[in-house]
């Protein structure tokens, strides 16, 4: 069967494993103020993360991603990276908000994580503050600790329309300083919460237009792992920039990304609800059972790509918070 719209997709390359919903920062753009998080006897155990990666590697698997929530609160974590590490994968990354990295960075280097993606939307004190609810200091500490390390570090920052799009050089030269780069990420309705609002987001080509205006022109570089980032170096300072524009540009087509909740639902978009429980299939049925599942995900998936192309890429019905799901 081939797609009407978009590219249809084979494999799944790509899997963002979310192993918590708890979080210490309450970033207003992510989960609401307050939320019931999930008991710790539905959450996936590690060594059903792995058996679930382990067959996944058999349909295309390549790259990983450990999310929460802010996954540095899950006990041990590097218990699961060196996990996934013997899996023998292309890489193996973190999204982190980076409170914790100070403490536990080098148990997480000697686990075999690659890439640390952290979290930073502001360098001042009293900005971030106000969006995520907790200090900059461990945050800046725990970057500097992780650029010691050499660590692979990606900054991610969402712009703010009003609130921090006066930031984007500040932060661009702090990533070169920290040897990191950095995405520039839409602003997305994710989680019907009240903060949205179309105005305050900052669309990627005018970020573009101020790093052309005070850098000189961009040098284009290819797409890497999931193509989400449409990468650039800029040359004057060597720091590389990306732009993940889930606005202005969807990156739907040919999409083989899938996301893994803490509780074990495989979830094709955070555009739409819709995903499958696998837990309750492993649990009851066993991994074999999984394994046999995989051709059908692979076609609702891509069905799940059309139907979000087909609806002019909205997001459909996407109710679950971000924190939930793993950004
Ligand atoms: N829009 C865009 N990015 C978001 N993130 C969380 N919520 C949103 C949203 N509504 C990003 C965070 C973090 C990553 C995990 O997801 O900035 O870097």
């Amino acid at each position: 069967m081939e797609a009407q719209n978009g590219s249809w997709v084979h494999e799944i390359t790509y899997l963002r494993i979310s192993v918590t919903d708890k979080c210490n920062m309450k970033c207003s753009y992510c989960r609401p103020l307050n939320i019931d998080y999930i008991p710790h006897r539905e959450l996936l155990s590690y060594e059903e993360i792995r058996d679930v990666v382990s067959i996944m590697k058999d349909f295309g698997l390549k790259k990983v991603r450990i999310t929460g929530g802010e996954p540095l609160l899950r006990p041990q974590i590097w218990n699961l990276i060196s996990l996934l590490k013997a899996q023998s994968l292309e890489s193996i990354s973190m999204t982190t908000n980076g409170t914790y990295l100070k403490e536990y960075g080098k148990l997480l280097k000697d686990a075999g994580l690659d890439t640390i993606n952290i979290s930073l939307d502001t360098l001042s004190q009293d900005k971030f503050k106000h969006i995520t609810k907790t200090d900059i200091k461990p945050v800046l500490d725990g970057i500097y600790e992780a650029s010691s390390l050499g660590f692979n570090i990606k900054l991610n920052t969402v712009l703010i329309r009003n609130f921090n799009d006066d930031e984007v050089i500040p932060l661009v030269e702090f990533a070169k300083d920290v040897n990191a780069r950095i995405r520039f990420i839409e602003l997305m309705p994710v989680g019907k919460l009240d903060f949205f609002n179309k105005s305050k987001i900052v669309y990627n080509h005018q970020v573009y237009e101020l790093l052309e205006k005070t850098y000189g022109k961009l040098i284009a570089l290819a797409p890497d792992g999931s193509k989400s980032a449409k990468r650039f170096l800029i040359e004057s300072i060597n720091t590389e920039v990306g732009f993940i524009s889930p606005m202005s540009s969807p990156f739907c087509d040919g999409c083989s990304k899938l996301r893994l909740t803490p509780e074990g639902t495989l979830m094709y978009c955070l555009r739409t609800n819709s995903g499958i429980n696998i837990k309750k299939l492993i649990r009851e049925e066993g991994i074999e059972a999984f394994k046999n599942m995989m051709p059908e995900i692979i076609r609702q998936k891509n069905l799940s790509n059309e139907y979000i192309i087909n609806n002019d890429y909205n997001f459909l019905d996407c109710n679950r918070a971000m924190t939930s799901i793993g950004g």
